[in-house]
């Protein structure tokens, strides 16, 4: 018998705990991501950055094992190593007000160490104009708009082309014209790098996630690609003309007809009014996240 291959996932989590005080706010995480991108879903407080701020080294884990880039965080050399090789946008960058964009990244550039002064000047140069930021490059951040401070802070995570990319709300303050431009970005890097991204913006995981991770109060309570999340609704989905009634997920539509998310599946039709569709992603979240919690 030939000895076994071991080939870590960029990211290697088994039993994943973080604990504020007495609560977990990461209760049990089991994870293997690889390249491509991953969509981090969940309600607000699920747990999506407690996770991607230990992955980023950012925040030490209680309990369980954690490798990134097949390293180790809670060891000092390792998690250099790691921060070297990872791109990380957090949820609320907070920048140096006087900084100016160029300025804020070259000085960005040195703490991770990128090349010489040359190579790390032509490399913010890229980044810069990624991001479409090339004209504000002398402009202070305290006087970018938010977008602005968000495509900043991209540019940022962007610098070097990380192996691993782990981005906390990405596309927050974009205008449609900006997302378009961001997934463009995110999927080139994502043919060769390992893309982690939170989001309550469910068309950007439509568009540019191959991979779908939902937490739920601190658990991984769905793993698997789009489409096996979007199977899961079929059958759970109906739209009608008259008002529902009690025990379903409803919202009235722009042509007056009512949406129904509903736990039971199947149910025959009680009038001529009710047509079962085809859920869409945003359908599976919902009753994965909102419904699976005892219907009402
Ligand atoms: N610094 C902190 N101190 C105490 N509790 C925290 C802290 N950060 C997060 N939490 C708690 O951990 C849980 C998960 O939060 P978070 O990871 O920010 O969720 P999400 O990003 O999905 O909204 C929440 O209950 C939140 O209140
Ligand atoms: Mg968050």
């Amino acid at each position: 018998m030939s000895a076994p291959t071991t080939i870590t996932a960029p990211i290697h989590a088994r039993g994943l705990v973080r604990r504020y005080g007495s609560r977990n706010a990461l209760d049990g995480v089991d994870l293997d991501l690889g390249a491509g991108v991953t969509g981090l879903l969940g309600r607000n407080g699920a747990g999506k950055t407690t996770l991607l701020r230990s992955l980023a080294t950012d925040l030490d884990v209680s309990a369980g094992r954690l490798r990134v880039l097949g390293r180790d965080p809670g060891d000092a050399a390792e998690r250099t190593e790691i921060r070297r090789r990872l791109g990380y946008l957090p949820q609320n960058p907070e920048f140096y007000p006087h900084f100016t964009a160029f300025g804020l990244l070259d000085y960005m550039a040195v703490l991770k160490e990128l090349g010489g002064r040359r190579a790390r000047h032509d490399e913010i140069r890229r980044s810069l104009d990624r991001v479409g930021l090339t004209e504000r490059r002398h402009t202070r951040v305290r006087r970018l708009s938010g977008g602005m401070r968000q495509r900043l802070a991209l540019a940022a995570a962007l610098m070097g082309d990380p192996e691993l990319l782990l981005l906390d709300e990405p596309t927050v303050g974009l205008d449609p014209e900006q997302r378009i431009l961001f997934r463009n970005l995110v999927s080139e890097l994502a043919v060769r790098s390992t893309v982690v991204l939170s989001t309550h913006q469910i068309e950007d995981v439509s568009a540019l996630c191959q991979r779908v991770v939902c937490l739920d109060r601190g658990r991984v309570v769905f793993d698997g690609t789009p489409a096996t999340l979007i199977g899961r609704a079929r059958g759970h989905v109906w739209e009608q003309t008259g008002r529902p009634g009690d025990g379903v997920t409803t919202w009235r539509l722009a042509d007056g007809r009512y949406r129904v998310l509903t736990t039971r599946r199947g149910e025959p039709a009680p009038s001529g009014d009710r047509t079962a569709v085809e859920p869409t992603l945003e359908d599976a979240y919902l009753l994965l996240t909102g419904v699976q919690r005892g219907a009402r």
